[in-house]
């Protein structure tokens, strides 16, 4: 598990991302805008192929949006899929915005939780010397 502080001055901001190599991703949030500045993160839809072709929308919900937002606080903690592409809007308040981040990944996870299904015929054994293909 790895973990950060985010600390984003009036105006700052953090763009849309994911966090490649990991399991589960989560924000805690200690400090956001004054109450009159809601505060959100957002999840934006992670199918690529929906967005190749968009009808027009007249009012955007929840059964037609592609991005999804989500009301942060002091004491909140928002957990998702580390590969759920996000991003913070600017803090357009005069007050910092401050969190902790964390991702979590398994020891092993390949290994252990996710096995390939097949088995290779290639080996990276350096001991064999003219070929690597390994014949059964
Ligand atoms: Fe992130």
């Amino acid at each position: 598990m790895g973990a950060r502080a985010n600390i984003n001055p009036p105006g700052g901001r953090n763009k849309m991302h994911h966090h490649p190599n990991n399991f589960l991703s989560a924000v805690y949030y200690l400090q956001t805008p004054e109450a009159e500045a809601e505060d959100r993160i957002l999840f934006e839809d992670p199918r690529p192929q929906a967005s190749v072709m968009m009808p027009r929308v007249v009012q955007f919900n929840r059964h037609n949006g592609n991005v999804l937002t989500f009301k942060v606080r002091p004491g909140r903690l928002v957990m998702f899929p580390a590969w759920l592409k996000h991003s913070v809007p600017p803090n357009n308040s005069q007050r910092e915005r401050i969190s902790i981040a964390c991702n979590l990944m398994f020891k092993n996870f390949v290994e252990e939780s996710s096995p390939a299904l097949w088995e290779g015929t290639v080996t990276l054994d350096p001991s064999a010397h003219s070929s690597t293909e390994k014949r059964s």
